[in-house]
């Protein structure tokens, strides 16, 4: 396994067409594009990286799948009244479909739906506690003490926040919302802003490969089918309107994030997690997803 990433960094990591990191996000659009990090924790409990798998990078919507498994656990089905399951095919910013769809987002992984998870979760808290909640989670999951929100990123991002606030106000006019708009925004910023290096990435995913067991740690995260369902939520609507691109070319379920992170999970197998800043045009991580298409060529792993 080292060898082959090894020879990803090399090759792929190495590439002159790396797309460009995130521009609408002012401390995203800064970041070093020449970067590139992959680590594979295998369901047995090695775990191998290769490049700059020690450096943080912002997790953005990967940390959706983290929500969506705390919606879960507090809400139950029940979460499904409040979005769909169903591919948007539409960017992940868009707004057109609520207007057709009763304010309901189509998945939890699209901006909309995730704020309305972000709502969900509140339950009438005040923020803070439940980015407390979230980050207690995201460290156990990746039994990793010293995760953490980058209140920089956070704030960057609540001062461009039109498009996610004009979302979150319109599903609010359909009554979709029951906390006060700057909440839910403020809860969702900054879950969005987690910070995680490829190695506790790969790492939190674990419980996704083994039915919701962490396989190393032994802790039972969710129950087996509630895996299942995630996983197949994250091959479905993970990459937005590029997600069936995806798992044509990479074929697992996987969760990108326009910090240039992916989180994907080769069930039974092992979690992956990688890191290039440069997107491509519909906003994934352009290296990321090649770099996965090559682990995949070499190991197997496709789902298909
Ligand atoms: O709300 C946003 O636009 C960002 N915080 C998250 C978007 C994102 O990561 C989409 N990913 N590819």
């Amino acid at each position: 396994m080292q060898d082959i990433l090894d020879e990803i960094v090399a090759t792929i990591g190495a590439s002159d067409s790396r797309g460009q990191p995130a521009n609408y996000i002012p401390q995203l659009a800064c970041i070093d594009p020449n970067q590139f990090a992959i680590t594979v924790a295998m369901a047995d409990g090695r775990v191998y990286s290769a490049g700059h798998s020690n450096q943080l990078f912002s997790i953005q919507s990967i940390s959706k799948v983290f929500t969506l498994t705390i919606a879960l656990g507090k809400l139950g089905d029940s979460v499904w009244s409040k979005v769909g399951r169903e591919p948007s095919g539409d960017p992940f910013n868009s707004i057109v479909q609520l207007e057709h769809e009763h304010g309901k987002p189509r998945n939890p992984f699209i901006n909309a739906g995730a704020i309305a998870i972000a709502d969900a979760i509140l339950m009438g808290h005040q923020p803070k506690e439940t980015l407390a909640e979230i980050l207690q989670f995201v460290r156990f999951i990746a039994d990793d003490d010293s995760v953490s929100i980058d209140d920089k990123v956070a704030q960057s991002e609540l001062a461009t926040g039109d498009r996610n606030a004009s979302l979150a106000h319109f599903m609010a006019s359909f009554g979709r919302l029951d906390n006060p708009v700057d909440c839910v925004l403020g809860t969702y910023f900054h879950h969005c802003s987690i910070a995680m290096t490829t190695e506790q990435l790969a790492k939190a995913g674990l419980f996704l490969v083994d039915d919701g067991r962490n396989p190393v740690t032994g802790a039972r995260v969710v129950s087996p089918q509630r895996a299942r369902r995630i996983n197949s939520l994250m091959l479905m609507c993970g990459h937005y309107d590029g997600s069936g691109e995806f798992a044509f070319r990479v074929g697992l379920p996987g969760k990108s994030g326009v910090g240039g992170g992916i989180l994907a999970i080769a069930p039974g197998k092992a979690s992956i997690g990688v890191w290039s800043p440069g997107l491509d045009d519909v906003g994934n991580s352009k290296l990321g997803t090649e770099a996965l298409e090559k682990l995949v060529e070499h190991t197997g792993w496709s789902i298909f």
